[in-house]
């Protein structure tokens, strides 16, 4: 297949443009390097099987996209550019909701036209909030708390109202859980801007002694150790996810949801023990107050994507920590970010 990767530069893009090329996949990159760095380019090819196509385009510019539209004929489209801070959604909607949603919409205009009806979203467990009781099914209700999670929905309905408007359009929402890990090589992974948001990128950086320690959110949750319990997912398995929804769209049309997720819940306590047990490294840290915003605890049920995507994911919590400290310990000059 001829596919299009919106934002494959980036950390769940590059896994997957890898995955897509070792199976044969034709692959054509657009970024424009707002949250990536050239280098990955490099990388990615260096690890796929068949040469890459890689254009510097903003989603937002109209005009530059239709052009890459007009060069190639593209089977599927799968789109993961967009803005992911949650903080930075909720200090600033407008930007969030412009970026995510006008990104979105030029890109399907531009589908549309060109008669590309297959596209695989990013969606984000975000979606549930906090209403359910997990494992989380598909069919738990939505909960939004924050601008990013609303953009996330709003994507979703547009592509379901495409979906129901005309019955030639194939799309996948995967609702990813807690991505984590990096590729085995060491050479692709998540390298974030600034201080990491998230529980791993700043795991790595506090075993590499970039940050002093870690500050876990909260130790009095309703959990097996009151810390927090997530669902965490080695981002290869994720890229596999990806590849066998595109296989399944060629012969399902309408939107379809599903959960990737590995359906065990660790807890930050946990997640740490297996980090240092498995790449021998101490990590230090602090319990501080709850973050606003998070919740006990998120599982996903992801029988559907094992039922109809043929999928599951199969790497456990240790190869993902092994995998994010080798990442991180070999995080060049060139790709490594300074220090605040
Ligand atoms: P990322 O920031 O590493 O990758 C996104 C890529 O898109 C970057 O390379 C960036 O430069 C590019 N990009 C952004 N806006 C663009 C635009 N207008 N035009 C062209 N390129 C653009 O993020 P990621 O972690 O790889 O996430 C990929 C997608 O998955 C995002 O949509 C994110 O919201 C979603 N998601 C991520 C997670 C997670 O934990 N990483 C969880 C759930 C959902
Ligand atoms: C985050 C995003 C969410 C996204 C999800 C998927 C936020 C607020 N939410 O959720 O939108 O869909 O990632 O990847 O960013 N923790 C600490 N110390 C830290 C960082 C995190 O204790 O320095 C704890 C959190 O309280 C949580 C767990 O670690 O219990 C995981 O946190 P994180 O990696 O930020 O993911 P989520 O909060 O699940």
């Amino acid at each position: 297949m001829k596919v299009l990767i919106t934002g494959g530069l980036g950390y769940i893009g590059s896994h997957t443009a890898v995955e897509l090329s070792s199976k044969g996949h034709e692959c054509f990159i657009v970024d424009n390097l707002i949250n990536s760095n050239r280098d990955v380019f490099n990388r990615i090819e260096m690890l796929g099987k068949h040469p890459i196509s890689l254009m510097m385009v903003d989603l937002l510019d109209q005009k530059a996209l239709a052009d890459v539209f007009r060069r190639f004929k593209f089977d599927a489209v799968i789109h993961f550019a967009g803005l992911k801070a949650v903080g930075e959604s909720v200090k600033n909607p407008l930007l969030y909701y412009e970026h995510n949603l006008m990104s979105t919409l030029n890109l399907l205009k531009e589908m549309k036209k060109a008669n590309v009806k297959k596209l695989v979203f990013s969606s984000s467990a975000t979606v549930y909030g906090d209403l359910s009781t997990p494992p989380i099914t598909e069919d738990a209700p939505t909960s939004i708390i924050n601008p990013y999670g609303q953009t996330k929905l709003m994507v979703e309905e547009i592509l379901t109202d495409l979906a129901q408007s005309d019955p030639e359009w194939s799309t996948a929402l995967l609702r990813y859980f807690n991505p984590i890990g990096a590729h085995p090589s060491g050479l692709l992974g998540e390298n974030p801007n600034g201080i990491p948001n998230n529980l791993m990128p700043y795991l790595t950086q506090v075993a590499k002694g970039k940050r002093e320690y870690l500050s876990i959110f909260g130790n009095d949750y309703p959990t097996h150790d009151g810390t927090g319990v997530r669902d965490y997912i080695h981002v290869m398995d994720l890229a596999e996810g990806h590849v066998k929804a595109l296989i399944y769209l060629e012969n399902n049309t309408g939107a379809h949801t599903f959960n990737l997720g590995s359906g065990r819940g660790y807890s930050v306590l946990d997640l740490i023990k297996t980090f240092e047990e498995v790449n021998n490294v101490h990590i230090p840290y602090r319990i501080v107050d709850k973050r606003p915003g998070d919740i006990a605890v998120s599982y996903a049920d992801s029988s559907k994507a094992e039922r109809e995507l043929g999928w599951r994911a199969t790497r456990g919590l240790g190869e993902m920590c092994e995998d994010a400290w080798r990442w991180e310990k070999g995080l060049e000059k060139s790709v490594d970010k300074t220090m605040e």
